[in-house]
């Protein structure tokens, strides 16, 4: 019988690799950026699964060209790259890799929180540039984050584990979520309140979104909402970009709405709305929330366990419903 042909998008860790290799022919692409579409169409066919990345867009064109397809394994925890209604339509399964990527992508949000707050890149920049002039008292000042309000808005794996860590920094923790079936107070995290999206926009001190994009989180963030939050308040997005209308988000840091933002993700990466370069008051990370050694390779050895599975006919691991 001929072994499954597995597509990878991307390079990924050879360990991985050597797993997929023992029961599949693997066709890697490693360019050194996203794979075109057309040349993902073309090196689809005759396929069986396809291992992607959130910068690949899985449409029905795209799934139409590999008609061999069983799985497509999402290195993401993210899924929204995947026409998940045209694959369920080509019973093709759809997974994702979440878990392993939890509390690499709390770290980083925590990283964010205190970059912002505390003024780090800015000064970071200034040493660099030779501005610093030496210590004074009312040099680059922050934010403390002791007896401040931390507001978490979803709160799934990734909102948990960043709430679950608020204590830490002396913060109490407010929560919402747009799941009427969510958890209910302090699920998971002693002492975090549930409270509606208003009542946290209105009164957090730091604001931390975990949602996933959907159309009801495609600009949750807006300018009124924006508008909303306290005149010191900070808010930071390690989710999708989309969740914040960037453009509003520029005019609310240059004319001191909120005090400032930290942001991993963009609405139309790897381009950063023009006006967010100038702007001292936002850190701007490159989508990096999971980017450790572990946690990548976990992530792809997941992905890979999920395609192993569904092509020895067994159900997938992390499965990502329609
Ligand atoms: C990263 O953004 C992911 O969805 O895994």
């Amino acid at each position: 019988m001929p072994r499954p042909g597995v597509l990878i998008t991307r390079t990924i860790p050879a360990s991985v690799i050597d797993r997929l290799q023992a029961a599949c022919d693997i066709d890697l692409y490693s360019g050194p950026t996203a794979i075109p579409p057309d040349e993902l169409k073309a090196r689809l066919a005759g396929k069986q699964a396809l291992m992607c990345l959130l910068t690949d867009r899985i449409d029905a064109a795209v799934l139409d060209a590999g008609r061999g397809l069983r799985i497509v394994a999402n290195i993401a925890v993210g899924f929204d790259n995947i026409d998940r209604a045209a694959a369920q339509a080509r019973r093709i399964v759809v997974t994702n890799t979440p878990d392993v990527l939890t509390e690499a992508t709390a770290d980083l949000t925590w990283g964010l929180i205190l970059s912002i707050t505390r003024r780090i890149p800015e000064g970071e920049r200034m040493v660099r540039r030779g501005e610093w002039k030496g210590w004074a008292l009312d040099f680059l000042l922050g934010s403390d984050l002791r007896g401040k309000q931390l507001g978490v808005v979803g709160f799934g794996r990734i909102g948990q584990r960043v709430a679950a860590r608020a204590g830490a920094f002396g913060m109490n923790v407010v929560y919402t979520t747009l799941d009427a079936d969510a958890p209910g107070d302090g699920a998971g995290v002693p002492g975090a309140v549930r409270v509606p999206f208003d009542r946290l926009l209105t009164t957090s001190d730091v604001i931390s979104c975990h949602v996933p994009l959907t159309p009801e989180t495609r600009h949750l963030f807006d300018g009124p909402a924006i508008g909303r939050m306290k005149r010191g308040a900070y808010l930071v997005n390690t989710s999708r970009g989309p969740v914040i209308d960037e453009a509003a988000l520029a005019v609310a840091l240059r004319e001191r709405v909120i005090a400032g933002a930290a942001l991993d993700v963009y609405e139309r990466e790897p381009v950063i709305h023009a006006d967010l370069y100038a702007l001292e008051n936002v850190v701007l990370a490159p989508h990096i929330g999971s980017a450790t050694v572990e946690t990548r390779t976990a992530m792809a050895d997941l992905a890979a366990r999920n395609v192993l599975a569904v092509l020895a006919g067994k159900p997938p691991i992390t499965p990502v419903s329609p």
